[in-house]
């Protein structure tokens, strides 16, 4: 396919050259946007009286065409093409003849694909959301099973304080809920200004109406400044922040649940349908989809990255450092959307094990806070009760036992203020539904925030 700049210079563009200025095997997949917004275009430049009613007729048959073909599977993209724009412009000429030249009046390929971009990130990014959401869903109902199943809650991977494997969940359900935020205000500033009529840079002598664009494209206003719409890239800079933002969420979910189901732990087993096994190790079952996704972390970031490092340094307006933006931010979007695809159903099939967790529970002290509290509410100040508790466990830990499993004679060796009622103090589910301060690890909090977390998905 021949260059649509064809005309200045003396000679054909050396082979090597057009294949590594092509952006076709990429941007090609934003065929649908770049029509659409070529259909707004022209239907406004009829409207303007800048081409003829026939022409817009020509190229809305022409473009249409080209859509039916695209569905139905019968187009063929030239791989030689230059880019998207160009295959659209010379095909639709091919099909409609000089109505198609007449559709690039008053627009360069600078506007029209900074309007591309945005549209097609419009969409990804719905869908993404609509993924989010499918997540959140899924651990809400995860949480709702297992709101009362007390495990230990950890600081530096050591056994803190009890919490419930549903109020654990639903830390998620909250991370998620922000990561949802954080796209939806990246999609409104992007939907904000429309870039179409910017021109290369700086406007064009045409009449366009570029209202009448920006509205029929589905944008708040048109952007205020010709430089300005061909020259940023800050929402795809945005979107990506947030999309690096969830893979780090998922990618910390995903390391838990790696931990959770190794056999130190075992609090959850995986469907199998879910995991992968070893070529020769034959007892292996291995949570494969969850490393992937602590892997794929590390791509996003570095997505984003290449977006950041590209744009830093380019004197306005358009420069063609620009180009690398795509397969930067189509990488993200392809890679969290296969995360999230593959994540939900595998923690919508996970088997909690309410009896393992109980059982790490028992051990390593996380009452001991309690035991503390309990001294302190009887009179003693904090900072002794802390003191004297610590005592104990490191007496336990001599013996090899537990608090729970002290006689009251003993612990009144360590403190007259000890009573029968101590074994209530620090019996964990007491330890975990005592905890009603607000957001804390108690069943009808666990149910408050599911229920909170549906409200939120469901406005
Ligand atoms: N393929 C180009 C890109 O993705 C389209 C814009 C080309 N503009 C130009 N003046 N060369 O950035």
């Amino acid at each position: 396919m021949p260059q649509l700049w064809q005309g200045r210079a003396s000679k054909a563009v050396d082979s090597r050259v057009n294949d590594f200025n092509s952006s076709i095997r990429f941007d090609a997949r934003m065929i649908e946007q770049d029509i659409r917004g070529s259909l707004v275009h022209s239907a406004m430049l009829g409207a303007q009286g800048i081409i003829s009613a026939q022409d817009v007729e020509d190229i809305h048959k022409g473009l249409h065409s080209i859509l039916d073909d695209l569905h139905s599977g019968a187009l063929e993209i030239d791989p030689t093409a230059e880019d998207v724009h160009t295959f659209v412009e010379q095909t639709l000429t091919a099909r409609v003849g000089d109505a198609g030249k007449r559709l690039h009046t008053g627009r360069s390929r600078n506007d029209q694909v900074a309007l591309d971009i945005r549209l097609y990130l419009r969409d990804a990014a719905a869908t993404l959301q609509k993924e989010i959401k499918d997540l959140i869903d899924a651990i809400c109902r995860k949480a709702e099973e297992s709101a009362g199943y007390v495990m230990p809650g950890y600081t530096h991977l050591q056994r803190a304080q009890p919490v419930s494997f549903g109020h654990q969940l639903m830390a998620y359900a909250w991370m998620l809920l922000r990561d949802l935020g954080r796209m939806q205000d990246a999609v409104r500033r992007m939907d904000a200004e429309c870039p179409l009529g910017s021109g290369a840079l700086a406007g064009t002598t045409y009449p366009l109406d570029r209202f009448y664009t920006a509205r029929e494209l589905g944008f708040a206003a048109p952007c205020h400044n010709s430089i300005d719409g061909v020259s940023d890239r800050d929402f795809c800079i945005e979107l990506c922040a947030a999309m690096a933002t969830c893979m780090m969420h998922l990618s910390r979910l995903s390391e838990e649940v790696i931990l959770w189901c190794s056999w130190e732990f075992r609090f959850v087993e995986l469907d199998d349908a879910f995991t992968t096994g070893s070529s020769i190790m034959p007892q292996k079952k291995n949570p494969d989809v969850t490393e992937l996704i602590r892997g794929k972390t590390g791509r996003v970031y570095g997505d984003l990255n290449t977006l950041l490092v590209m744009m830093k340094g380019i004197p306005l307006a358009y420069d063609k450092d620009m180009q690398e933006d795509k397969e930067a931010i189509f990488d993200a979007v392809d890679t969290l959307d296969l995360c999230l695809r593959t994540l939900t159903p595998m923690l919508a099939t996970m088997t909690p094990r309410p009896e393992n967790m109980r059982k790490a529970a028992a051990h390593g002290f996380i009452n001991a806070t309690d035991c503390a509290d309990y001294l302190t509410k009887k009179g003693m100040p904090f900072r002794d009760a802390y003191k004297c508790t610590g005592t104990m466990v490191a007496a336990c830990i001599r013996e090899g036992k537990t608090l729970e499993e002290m006689s009251l004679e003993e612990f009144q060796r360590y403190s007259p203020l000890f009573e029968k009622d101590v074994y209530e103090a620090i019996d964990l589910t007491r330890c975990c539904e005592g905890r009603t301060s607000y957001g804390g690890p108690t069943r009808a909090s666990v149910l408050s925030q599911i229920a909170d977390v549906r409200a939120a998905l469901a406005q």
